[in-house]
């Protein structure tokens, strides 16, 4: 039921403070300002992660690693579950796979899955169907608790897989006494605020639906980010790609001298991701290359960060100041709600998108 949404997605887009606020809940102790350990598995024991799949739930891994490597000082290889299964490549004896799927049922993540066990490692499932063959066959089971996704594009999928990764780190980082119990507490509180603040970038709809009638013009579309929003952008492109059928890539803003600087003009607007935070700098001069070649910025950021770009864009979408471990989090808002109005006005089918299956069971 749509209830009073035209699409499933942009009701599942709005669904995703309570969905993220439920799943928090399953992972936190918000008493004690702390993250609970997954039962049964034991993170100072292990050395290394490997987290695999597909699509967005690739992404949501991705995202992962940097909290990982950063929270808990382990080492994380990410692949694509189709890329993982033929590489046979080494896994460490104390290695830990963290496979990630909404349906459960993607055939190249249970591939993954299978090829892991055999060489002998433990495996965790960051699932949304409890009874899924991926659910069944893993040694331990991280739900999201979103509920049934219809559209055919992941979106309050995405977050919670996000919200029980990060949570799932910093548990990680506690246990293998990388985070002190103020660190831990730091940290837990702010993934508590993330519901409050996806509330409030939910609010940017009007605005974001605005600037999604010029998107919806282009051919092209380039989104930047660094950090853990570099996926961020990756997933923006994805979504944007599969809905509306304009072509759009994501890219690391560092790589942007190494290649696709060449493609940018007036016709190629950029969507920069760019909080204000340690690396916002960076990415600023990334931006100023744009400009100077003619190229339209879209800039999504901060009070703080608008200020500090000081540029002319052709839209800046100003989210509120949150800590860096959360921008992930919030940030994909904007991005899906600029896909979604965007394909809304091409008049694609939104929810069941030319050639795609929302389960994937083929490989
Ligand atoms: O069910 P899964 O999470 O394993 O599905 C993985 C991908 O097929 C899926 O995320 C796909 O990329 C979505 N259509 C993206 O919106």
């Amino acid at each position: 039921d749509k209830g009073n949404y035209r699409h499933f997605m942009v009701k599942e887009i709005h669904e995703q403070p309570e969905v993220v606020a439920h799943t928090l809940a399953h992972y936190l102790d918000l008493v004690n300002g702390s993250a609970k350990l997954p039962a049964g598995i034991d993170f100072a024991a292990i050395d290394r992660l490997s987290i695999t799949a597909c699509g967005t739930a690739f992404f949501a891994g991705f995202v992962a690693k940097y909290w990982f490597e950063r929270y808990a000082r382990l080492p994380v290889d990410i692949d694509i579950a189709s890329e993982f299964r033929y590489r046979e490549q080494p896994l460490s004896k104390n290695g830990l796979s963290i496979v990630i799927s909404q349906s459960g049922e993607t055939a190249d993540t249970l591939a993954s899955l299978r090829y892991a066990k055999g060489e002998g490692q433990k495996i965790a499932a960051v699932v949304n169907v409890r009874e899924s063959t991926i659910a069944r066959e893993a040694d331990f089971v991280l739900p999201t608790l979103a509920g049934p996704e219809i559209g055919v594009a992941s979106t309050k999928a995405f977050t919670a897989q996000l919200s029980v990764l990060a949570a799932t780190a910093v548990a990680a980082g506690k246990a293998r006494g990388v985070l002190s119990g103020d660190e831990e507490q730091a940290l837990v509180r702010a993934l508590s605020e993330v519901p409050r603040l996806m509330h409030e970038a939910l609010k940017l709809d009007a605005q974001i639906e605005a600037l999604a009638r010029d998107l919806a013009k282009v051919k092209h579309c380039l989104y930047l980010g660094r950090g853990t929003s570099y996926p961020i952008a990756l997933e923006g492109a994805l979504k944007l790609k599969e809905i509306s059928y304009i072509h759009a890539e994501g890219y690391a803003a560092g790589e942007l001298k190494h290649g696709p600087i060449a493609l940018i003009d007036e016709d190629m607007p950029v969507v920069v991701i760019a909080p204000y935070d340690h690396i916002f700098e960076k990415t600023v001069s990334n931006m100023q290359e744009v400009a100077a070649r003619g190229g339209r910025i879209i800039l999504i950021t901060d009070r703080k960060g608008a200020e500090a770009a000081a540029m002319d864009t052709m839209a800046t979408i100003i989210l509120p100041e949150m800590p860096s471990s959360v921008t992930a989090l919030v940030y994909t808002i904007p991005v899906q709600l600029l896909a979604y109005h965007t394909a809304v006005f091409m008049g694609t089918d939104v929810d069941q998108p030319r050639n795609l299956a929302k389960s994937v069971t083929v490989e």
